[in-house]
């Protein structure tokens, strides 16, 4: 297969040996910098430009878009999607993913259990989210962060209820989470390949 791989520092180890792996199989596998590719939306014609060239239509694409770039590496992973090329995320999942309020919204359709959520917008309902989510010790969350940036765990109510204001004050959104000791401050990766749903 002809596989492009989204990322920006094709040097960085982890993409180098995915695409020493895929060229042990016998596939293809181009490194191409999301942030230098351009595209032109016109009807039922998507394409992709990059380094002045328009790229060829690939069997694959392995998106590897980092947190910070993630809206424009969304829209270039959707000009991918819209040629018919097989991502190996989707982009929606992608952007559900980079939600935590979202994400923990589908997890909990799904009956997956999850720590009490709370989210609010009116300041005034401060008070009303910390008894919500069963009061301290609580966590409260940006819903956009990653590698635990944004995440505070507040020991009493008053300490909650005045770093919910803070961030409120920021006017960034936040979400209220009784806090699980039992986790001990680990962190569990999990991954799922998408390839089951696409084209469904
Ligand atoms: N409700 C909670 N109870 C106990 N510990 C928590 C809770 N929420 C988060 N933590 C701790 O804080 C860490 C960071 O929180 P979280 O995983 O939600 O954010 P993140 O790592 O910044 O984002 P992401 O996992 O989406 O990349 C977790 O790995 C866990 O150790
Ligand atoms: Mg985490």
């Amino acid at each position: 297969m002809k596989i492009a791989m989204l990322a920006r520092n094709a040097k960085l180890y982890s993409h180098q040996r995915l695409k020493d792996a895929a060229e042990e199989r016998g596939h293809e596998l181009e490194i191409i910098n999301t942030l230098r590719c351009y595209m032109n939306i016109a009807s039922r014609r998507p394409e992709i430009f990059y380094n002045g060239e328009r790229l060829p239509v690939y069997d694959a694409v392995i998106p590897r878009i980092g947190a910070s770039v993630t809206f424009y590496g969304l829209a270039v992973l959707r000009q991918f999607e819209m040629m018919g090329v097989f991502p190996l995320n989707e982009s929606v999942a992608i952007g559900r993913s980079r939600d935590k309020l979202r994400s923990m919204q589908i997890l909990a359709r799904d009956g997956i259990g999850l720590p009490v959520t709370t989210f609010a917008h009116d300041p005034s309902q401060t008070e009303e989210v910390v008894k919500l989510a069963g009061g301290a010790p609580l966590v409260v969350k940006l819903l956009e962060g990653t590698q635990g940036i944004g995440v505070v765990l507040a020991d009493t109510d008053r300490s909650a209820k005045s770093v919910i204001e803070a961030f409120r004050g920021a006017n960034v959104n936040i979400l209220v989470q009784e806090f699980i000791k039992e986790a001990g401050g680990s962190d569990i990766r999990a991954s799922w390949s998408a390839a089951r749903s696409w084209r469904r």
